[in-house]
């Protein structure tokens, strides 16, 4: 098996910046190197070091460039790349007028395949190598999801998206066709190489009673897969959720009522939580996720960070594609910076860059295989030019330390800054 030694700058972490001072759990080194054999990194470590002991490896240097692992992105509708930036409506027009018609051309397995393999492609020019995406309710959505993954070696959690009521009649399902459906489903392909499957109810308002039950008791059978779903994203949809479910404590409440709270669950956006439910999650062991872009595009809210992560919530980032505006998770940190702020909390590039590599693949129980660079870590990488452009390169002159170098392409950067990716042990 080839040895391949990366050299630059590397930056990981040996622990959670947000439950413990940054300074302790970042390992950050100007002289670093990565070895990476048969699709794994094998250390990661000081370049002199690691060039003496390993003389027969093939070298790349990439001089002053970060090596870091690809980036994580927690939540996704890989179906909705092609309706991105959709002006001028909140989330239920908004589900109503653009996603639901374009879900519904992916029902052609041709054009599902198309936009599954475009979409990758994207994420990977942009650094992304993991992501937890949503299909169709179209179960050839998902196989087409799956095979544009395998087809590039990446390695990718999905689900087919179930709904049975207040959707299209091309879209909806029934409570029995949504469990038979993920059931084939998970059995084709959770765990086959690098596929992870999560039982994926839309939300609360497109599923019946009936619908989230069944998928409850299919997270019972196969308690190894994720679950994916919504949760308080806008307050619209918080007040429509209450009127669905009556008997409901909250909107947490609907999923945990039907057996869809769990520790492998993951729940995007999170925005409106009430303080039981966020109790609730932290006690479960259940992850949130920091959804920023999406959340300012669709006017959803301010998402609290620090709050969260005081409680002990498990906390993740995404892009949120479509609903999201930017494919890049050097933006989407930005957009959670910038939210913080908002709330008066500035979140550290390290909490920010561990956010979307270790926290991301934490919260879909990856950690250790992505997001990480360490022994043992599949090898998906990321490689960033910090002097990516020249405003980013003035700004990054001025600077004092690692951080004051990093943090403007945090802030400013974007695919321009990605210099190589490496998927599964090969540079693309
Ligand atoms: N809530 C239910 N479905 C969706 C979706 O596709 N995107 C977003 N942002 N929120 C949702
Ligand atoms: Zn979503």
């Amino acid at each position: 098996m080839a040895l391949n030694l990366l050299l630059g700058q590397t930056l990981g972490f040996t622990g959670d910046p947000f439950q413990q001072p940054w300074q302790e759990v970042t390992r950050h080194r100007r002289d670093g190197a990565v070895l990476v054999e048969d699709g794994h990194i094998r250390a990661v470590g000081a370049r002199s070091t690691l060039t003496t002991e390993h003389p027969q490896a093939n070298i790349t240097d990439y001089g002053k460039d970060l090596i870091i692992p690809g980036f994580v992105d927690a939540h996704v509708h890989y179906p909705q790349t092609a309706i991105i930036a959709s002006w001028g409506k909140r989330l239920i027009d908004w589900l109503n007028t653009y996603t639901f018609p374009e879900e519904m051309r992916l029902s052609d397995p041709d054009y599902a395949a198309e936009v599954a393999g475009r979409y990758l492609d994207i994420a990977l020019i942009h650094g992304t190598t993991t992501m937890a995406s949503y299909c169709t309710s179209a179960p050839g959505s998902v196989t087409s999801y799956f095979e544009a993954a395998a087809k590039r070696r990446m390695r990718v959690v999905g689900g087919k998206t179930c709904m049975d009521r207040n959707a299209p009649d091309g879209l909806v399902d029934t409570a029995q066709r949504a469990y038979d459906e993920s059931k084939a489903l998970i059995d084709n392909w959770h765990g086959k190489d690098r596929a992870v499957y999560a039982i994926t109810p839309r939300f609360s308002p497109t599923s019946t009673p009936e619908q989230l039950h069944a998928l409850g008791e299919l997270w019972a059978e196969r308690p190894d897969c994720l679950m994916q779903t919504h949760l308080a994203e806008q307050t619209e949809e918080i007040a429509w959720v209450r009127e669905l479910f009556p008997n409901a404590r909250d909107y947490l409440d609907t999923y945990a009522q039907h057996g869809l709270l769990g520790a492998r669950g993951v729940y995007g956006h999170s925005v409106h939580l009430e303080s039981r439910e966020v109790d609730q999650l932290a006690e479960i062991g259940a992850s949130v996720v920091h959804c920023p872009t999406s959340n300012m595009f669709i006017g959803s809210g301010l998402f609290d960070l620090m709050g969260l992560a005081q409680a002990k919530v498990g906390l993740g980032l995404a892009s949120d594609i479509g609903g999201g505006s930017n494919f890049s998770m050097l933006r989407t940190m930005a957009a959670a910076y910038e939210v913080a702020q908002l709330r008066g909390m500035a979140a550290h590039p390290a909490q920010l860059m561990w956010l979307a590599s270790e926290g991301s693949a934490k919260t879909l129980h990856l950690q250790g295989k992505v997001g990480h660079l360490g022994a043992g870590a599949e090898a998906d990488l990321c490689v960033l030019n910090l002097n990516s452009t020249h405003a980013i390169d003035q700004r990054g002159r001025n600077a004092s330390n690692f951080w004051e170098v990093l943090f403007p392409t945090i802030m400013m950067g974007d695919d321009r800054a990605v210099r190589q990716v490496w998927v599964a042990g090969q540079p693309l």
